[in-house]
């Protein structure tokens, strides 16, 4: 696992360097919506998507000047999928990443306008030649990322479905299943996806790495909710016990702590197999997916 540990604070340091180069600080009257894209941006995480993106496209040997941007682009999806996810009107939290969530930090109307711009701009960053000298490779890379954070069965249909799920205590194991892997897998599917689209891997190669990132997904998810169950709030840098004080159903309400970890476990055994085809080289990418099931935060 050390070798893990160097590889993601790696990434992390690499990632951050990138986030902020994109997203230059201004003087312009309009700074304070900047301001707010960088303090969530630049704000720590795991920043376990970029590793994906980045270990993904490596399997086929792509530049990481490439897949940063595109690590990047994700990342600012996933940050504006958080300061919205924290909002009052969502699941009104007032800490995230162990800091003040981003409309305390600011106020409301500022984090909304800082989401839709990280949304927006994460695009503008795939779109530019930068990203990638082939314009079909960036059109794939565009059109997958718009497919899996959107509202149709994209991230933002799974916020829909969690959002409703207090309210539906009869919720069994396929539906929460269904919603987990749009709110949280379809990020992460994309991040091993987009490693495949700018790696230019053979069908099977790109079925590989979708079938684990789907896996992986469900299983990050399952460790998110059971953190929020059994978790240290000040390793994890959130509110906990959430969900149950929501009412909301999860693989843990439906499963209990033992059955879900046990469910985990399964998920990233299998998506470790799937990887095979890939020898020696997919070994980060197993480590991370082991690293998911005993994260701390
Ligand atoms: C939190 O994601 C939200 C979920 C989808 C479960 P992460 O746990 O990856 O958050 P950071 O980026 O590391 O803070
Ligand atoms: C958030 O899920 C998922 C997205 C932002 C897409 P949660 O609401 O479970 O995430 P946390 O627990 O607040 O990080
Ligand atoms: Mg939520
Ligand atoms: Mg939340
Ligand atoms: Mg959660």
């Amino acid at each position: 696992m050390e070798n893990l540990k160097i590889a993601m604070q790696d990434v992390a340091s690499k990632i951050e360097v990138t986030l902020d180069e994109l997203m230059p600080l201004t003087n312009l009257p309009e700074a304070r919506v900047i301001e707010a894209m960088r303090y969530s941006a630049l704000g720590g995480g795991k920043r376990l998507r970029p590793f994906l993106v980045l270990n993904s496209a490596r399997l086929f040997d792509v530049d990481d000047k490439y897949s940063l941007r595109i690590a990047s682009a994700l990342e600012m999806i996933h940050c504006y999928s958080l300061i919205h996810d924290d909002l009052p009107a969502m699941d009104d939290d007032d800490m995230r990443r162990g800091r003040p969530t981003n409309h305390k930090a600011f106020d409301e109307a500022t984090a909304i306008l800082a989401g839709d711009s990280l949304l927006t701009y994460a695009f503008e960053v795939l779109a530019d030649e930068k990203t990638s000298p082939d314009a079909k490779v960036r059109c794939e890379l565009v059109k997958e990322l718009a497919i899996a954070s959107g509202g149709f069965r994209g991230m933002v249909s799974g916020q829909m479905l969690d959002l409703t799920a207090g309210d539906k205590p009869d919720i069994d194991l396929t539906t929460i299943s269904r919603l987990q892997d749009m709110k949280t897998g379809c990020l992460i599917r994309y991040a091993c996806e987009a490693g495949a689209i700018i790696g230019k891997a053979s069908d099977d190669e790109k079925e590989a790495l979708v079938s684990y990132s789907k896996d992986i997904g469900l299983a990050f998810q399952i460790t998110d909710d059971i953190l929020d169950v059994e978790g240290d709030a000040n390793l994890v840098g959130k509110a906990l016990r959430k969900d149950e004080e929501a009412g909301k159903v999860t693989f843990v309400s439906l499963l209990g702590l033992d059955e879900a970890k046990a469910r985990a476990k399964e998920l990233v055994e299998r998506a470790n197999q799937t990887l095979d085809i890939f020898g020696k080289r997919a070994e980060l990418l197993k480590q991370v997916a082991n690293y998911i099931l005993i994260r701390k935060s």
